[in-house]
């Protein structure tokens, strides 16, 4: 089996569920369930056996070891991490205890776990740290796509604790030969993604009515990437990726936010006309982010070249079927949309957007 951490959130939910469409290899999946975990998000793998479910902190040493010794994984696919660069200007603390200390002790762990392992075991043992495009800070209008061997500049919280791990990871393989694969993607979106996000968040305001909250001038540029494609790019690197090296992982879709915003109201505008006119009535231009990075972008050449991956979906298609997700699953929505999720969005936003 595979040990998969934070398969409750956005991203390890899709994974974990694709995953098991693609083979029986059974997943234990093991998550904290902090604000952004939702078992919703895996309520088709009710009753499944080949979906474990344990609720648990990665800084859990004593748990984490006795994980491994009772399941024996052959891989562990690590997403669990505090992921929203917001939340991590306003309380830093649990980004460093989750995504530094968190990591560490996975790696201990697992690193206690692969000494055991007999000759054959430890050759196709692998650990896959799932990172982020923000660890290489900001581009300017007309710099280069982030490549794989770029400096490290992160400039948030949240990235920078990102780096640190990334740098951890690095250093397991180096020092004690750890068989590790780092991913480093740019912005994903689809299903499962919580409304503290842009694109979830505007589609989730529109549907209410609320303001849709663009920080600064909304020229800042993001590179986006359909989750499902994101998915793949893992499955391809944990099959064949080269040891000890990095993908970046990316959409080859840079842009701007306000032409994001635009295109989830035009897409609302399609699915479910609002009588009062279009959604884009709601577009409210907001304080800017502290910090805030102004263009990410990947280069993807490398997982092309070496994995033949490619993202499937495009953003036109990819958006659609994210708007019609929200559109068909309004219970989703209502559910997570609870007291503490009420509570963001009045801290972050104030009342208006709350
Ligand atoms: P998310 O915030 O939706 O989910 C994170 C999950 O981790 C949640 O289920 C949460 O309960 C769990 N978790 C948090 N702290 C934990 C702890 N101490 N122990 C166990 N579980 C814990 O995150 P996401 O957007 O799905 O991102 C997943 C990973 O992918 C992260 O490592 C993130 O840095 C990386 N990433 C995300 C994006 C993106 O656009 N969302 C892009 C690139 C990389
Ligand atoms: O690049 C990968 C990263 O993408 C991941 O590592 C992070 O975990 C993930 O949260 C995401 O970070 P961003 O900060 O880019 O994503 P977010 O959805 O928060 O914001 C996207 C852009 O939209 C960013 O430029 C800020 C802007 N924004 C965001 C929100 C929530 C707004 O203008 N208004 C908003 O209300």
């Amino acid at each position: 089996m595979i040990l998969v951490t934070g398969g409750a959130g956005f991203i390890g939910s899709n994974f974990v569920l694709d995953w098991l469409t693609q083979s029986d290899e059974p997943v234990l999946n093991l998550d904290a369930l902090t604000y952004a975990g939702n078992t919703d998000n895996l309520a088709s793998l009710a009753g499944d056996p080949r979906h474990v479910f344990v609720r648990g902190d990665i800084c859990d040493r004593a748990l984490v070891d006795r994980l491994f010794a009772e399941h024996r994984p052959r891989a562990v696919v690590h997403f669990a991490a505090e992921t929203h660069v917001d939340r991590s200007i306003h309380g830093p603390a649990e980004f460093i205890r989750t995504n530094v200390q968190g990591t560490f002790t996975l790696l201990e762990a697992a690193r206690a776990h692969w000494s055991s392992l007999a000759a054959a075991e430890k050759a196709a043992f692998r650990f896959l740290h799932v990172s982020t495009d923000e660890v290489y800070g900001t581009l300017g209008r007309d710099d280069p796509a982030f490549c794989e061997s770029d400096t490290y500049e992160p400039n948030s919280p949240y990235s920078a604790s990102k780096a640190a791990s990334d740098h951890l990871v690095r250093a397991w393989h180096h020092t004690y030969g750890l068989p590790v694969l780092t991913t480093n993607c740019s912005n994903n979106y689809g299903p499962f993604h919580f409304p503290e996000k842009l694109i979830p968040l505007m589609i989730v305001n529109a549907l209410a009515g609320k303001p849709l909250p663009v920080y600064g001038d909304g020229q800042q540029v993001r590179d986006w990437l359909y989750v499902k494609d994101h998915c793949a790019a893992i499955r391809g690197v944990l099959a064949r990726g080269r040891v000890g090296e990095t993908y970046n992982v990316g959409g080859w879709n840079e842009k701007p936010n306000l032409e994001i915003v635009h295109a989830v109201c035009g897409l609302l505008d399609e699915l479910k006309a609002h009588p009062e006119g279009p959604y884009a009535r709601l577009v409210t231009h907001v304080a800017d982010r502290p910090g805030h990075d102004r263009r990410y972008a990947i280069d993807a050449s490398k997982i092309e070249r070496e994995l033949g991956w490619r993202p499937a979906e495009t953003f036109e298609s990819g958006l659609r079927k994210t708007v019609r997700w929200y559109l068909d699953n309004a219970v989703w929505v209502e559910r997570v949309q609870n007291g503490a999720y009420r509570e963001w969005v009045s801290t972050q936003y104030g009342s208006p957007a709350a």
